[in-house]
């Protein structure tokens, strides 16, 4: 399908990448509403209280994030008062914690989650909810467009990736263990080093230590990394979601700037849906969403061509992932 302004989309089957499109009952969604709603009066009590008597200064929007991410604060009794994991799902939002846990749920997750209220209250919201199966769609769809990437460059002698907001790296990790005939070198940037560290911790079990190497830092660190670097792939998935458009543009065309010719670059973000509203107030996880409209324009308006864009989106249609590749076409 091409949007209005010429930008491919396709939307991937589940059964493509083996993802998940477990669809929500109307009652599940008007339970998660009620919830949200809930959470919405009791945590605006709390931000109103912090904002009037302890933090005056601060900006409504940082006082909430720093709520979400403290770990004792709980947001909700339906939801992680009695779920540990669910409530180490909000606290670690937007960072690699979360990630793992809903990358890994299947795996790691659900095997120790007991036949209790803790596992009734996991298994209703972590392993149902649509944004938990989406994203893990997203990372499906990202290992294999990485992969295809890969084999794009496979004449090359070595095969350079950045990974910017790098995270644990597992998607990084999973192509290049994809492709064990390639010869695959990656740089993974991160400004938090507990990320650095657990992705350093997983390629060592995964063998590449030598494939890799890590840099923590911020976005800032792009081009000082591509001068040394000369990456063929440069993949940015996670970051978007909290970039504004003028930032997100300045961030994709600064990326664009260091691409070869035929250079191709990855970003993702999410899309409007029908939990938003559960991620903003009981989460407590704040993120700029954007239609396949929007996203197409970042990537446009960032310096690629329309016919250098493609969008994928998972079946639910809630994570998109923009592939676009610099100078062909
Ligand atoms: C949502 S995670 C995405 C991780 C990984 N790319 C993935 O998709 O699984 C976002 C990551 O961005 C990192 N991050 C946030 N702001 C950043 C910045 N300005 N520069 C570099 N990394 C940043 C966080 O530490 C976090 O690990």
């Amino acid at each position: 399908m091409k949007l209005s302004n010429g930008v491919n989309l396709t939307v991937i089957n589940a059964e493509e990448i083996q993802g998940e499109y477990d669809t929500r009952s109307f009652f599940y969604v008007l339970t998660l509403w009620l919830v949200s709603c809930w959470s919405m009066f009791t945590n605006s009590v709390q931000l109103l209280y912090l904002k009037l008597f302890r933090y005056r200064k601060k900006y409504f929007q940082k006082i909430m994030w720093e709520m979400g991410r403290d770990s004792s604060h709980v947001s909700s009794f339906f939801f992680d008062r009695f779920s540990h994991i669910n409530h180490r799902a909000k606290y670690g939002a937007a960072d690699w914690r979360s990630l793992d846990l809903f990358y890994n749920y299947h795996t790691k997750v659900k095997p120790s989650v007991r036949k209790n209220l803790e596992g009734f209250l996991t298994h209703y919201w972590m392993e149902k909810m649509e944004n938990r199966q989406a994203v893990t769609n997203r990372f499906k769809i990202v290992v294999n467009l990485l992969s295809d990437a890969f084999c794009r460059f496979e004449q090359e002698s070595e095969i350079r990736v950045l990974s910017i907001a790098s995270g644990s790296a597992q998607a990084v990790i999973a192509a290049i263990k994809k492709n064990p005939d390639l010869n695959i070198k990656a740089v993974l940037i991160d400004n938090d080093k507990t990320a650095i560290d657990i992705s350093r911790q997983n390629v060592k079990e995964a063998g590449l230590e030598d494939h890799f190497e890590f840099v923590l830092g911020t976005t800032r660190k792009i081009e000082e990394v591509c001068e040394q670097f000369h990456p063929h792939i440069i993949e940015m998935v996670g970051l978007m979601d909290y970039l504004t458009d003028t930032k997100a543009i300045r961030t994709v065309s600064r990326i664009r700037n260091c691409l070869p010719e035929n250079g191709v670059f990855l970003t993702g973000n999410i899309r409007h849906n029908r939990e938003m509203l559960f991620l903003f107030w009981v989460l407590l996880w704040p993120m700029i969403y954007r239609t396949e409209e929007q996203l197409s324009k970042v990537m446009t308006e960032a310096g690629f061509s329309s016919e250098q864009v493609s969008l994928y989106y998972e079946p639910f249609m809630i994570h998109g992932v923009a592939m676009a590749t610099r100078g062909v076409l």
